[in-house]
C-alpha cells in the first residue's frame, strides 16, 4: 500500500510548526513502524522526533494526534485509513519538545501533587477499581479530549482520576480524609462528566465507573460497590 503522511514538524517551541508530506510504500503495519521506516529512509537527514518505548501499548509514550484523534502510534494500523492519507501531529495540551514529542511533565506533576505516585502492584479491593485504575498508561489521550483540562489548571483530568481511584479503593481510614480533600479539589470540582475520556482511552479504562465509585467513596462517603463479575 502507498500512504501519504502529512507530519507536523516543529524544531522547538520558539519556531513555527509546518507540515511535511512524505510518501511511504509499505505492507500494512503500525504508524509507529511507519515512522521508523520514514526516519530510516526519506527523512534520514532530518528524522521526525517522537517518543516510543515499549511498542506494545504499555508505556503510553507514543500518544499523538493521528488523523486528528489522540491515539497510540504503536496501536494504530495503516489499514485503518483506506483513503491512503495519515496526518500526524503532537498532542496539543502539552508543550512541544520537537515534532511529535511533547513534554508531559504537567501530568506527572499532578500525580505527585495528588500523592498518587504508585509503585506497588494493585492489590485486591473487592471492587476491581484498583486493578482497572492500575492499567492507566499515563498517555494523556484523555486530557487531549477533556473540555475541562488545561495545563497548569487546578483540575487534573482523567489521568489523575485513575491513580486517585486506586488509592481511594485501597485507602486506610487515616488516608481517607486527605484523599477525599485532594480528590474534591483536583478532580470532583472540575469534572463536567462529559465522558469523552472514557470513549478515547486506548487502555479501555471505564472512567465512568471509576468516577461513580470514587465520587461515592470520597465525596458521599458511601462504601464502594463490590464488583459483581
Ligand atoms: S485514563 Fe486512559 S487515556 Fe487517560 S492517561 Fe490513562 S490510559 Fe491514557
Ligand atoms: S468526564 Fe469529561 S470533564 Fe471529566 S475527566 Fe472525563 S473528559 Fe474530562
Ligand atoms: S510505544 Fe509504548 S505505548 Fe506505544
Amino acid at each position: 500500500m502507498k500512504i501519504l503522511f502529512e507530519i507536523t514538524r516543529q524544531k522547538s517551541q520558539a519556531e513555527k510548526p509546518y507540515v511535511q508530506s512524505v510518501e511511504l510504500e509499505t505492507t500494512d503495519t503500525t504508524v509507529a513502524r511507519a515512522l521508523e521506516l520514514i526516519n530510516a529512509g526519506q527523512l534520514s537527514d532530518d528524522p521526525v522526533q517522537w517518543d516510543c518505548s515499549c511498542r506494545q501499548k504499555k508505556c503510553g509514550a507514543c500518544a499523538m494526534l493521528i488523523n486528528g484523534r489522540p491515539r497510540l502510534a504503536c496501536d494504530t494500523m495503516l489499514s485503518e485509513f483506506p483513503n491512503g492519507k495519515v496526518t500526524l501531529a503532537p498532542l496539543r495540551k502539552f508543550p512541544v519538545v520537537r515534532d511529535l514529542a511533547v513534554d508531559r511533565s504537567v501530568m506527572f506533576d499532578a500525580l505527585k501533587k495528588l500523592g498518587a505516585w504508585l509503585e506497588d502492584e494493585a492489590g485486591e479491593d473487592g471492587t476491581g477499581m484498583a486493578y482497572d485504575a492500575s492499567r492507566c498508561l499515563q498517555c494523556g489521550c484523555c486530557l487531549e479530549v477533556c473540555p475541562n483540562f488545561y495545563a497548569g489548571g487546578k483540575f487534573f483530568g482523567a489521568s489523575a482520576l485513575t491513580p486517585a481511584s486506586r488509592l481511594i479503593a485501597q485507602a486506610s481510614k487515616e488516608d481517607g480524609k486527605r484523599l477525599s480533600n485532594t480528590y474534591k479539589a483536583h478532580f470532583y470540582n472540575g469534572c463536567g462528566k462529559s465522558l469523552a475520556c472514557r470513549d478515547i482511552c486506548p487502555a479501555g479504562i471505564d472512567t465512568e465507573r471509576l468516577l461513580v465509585n470514587s465520587n461515592a467513596a470520597a465525596v458521599w462517603k458511601r462504601s464502594l460497590r463490590k464488583n459483581k463479575k
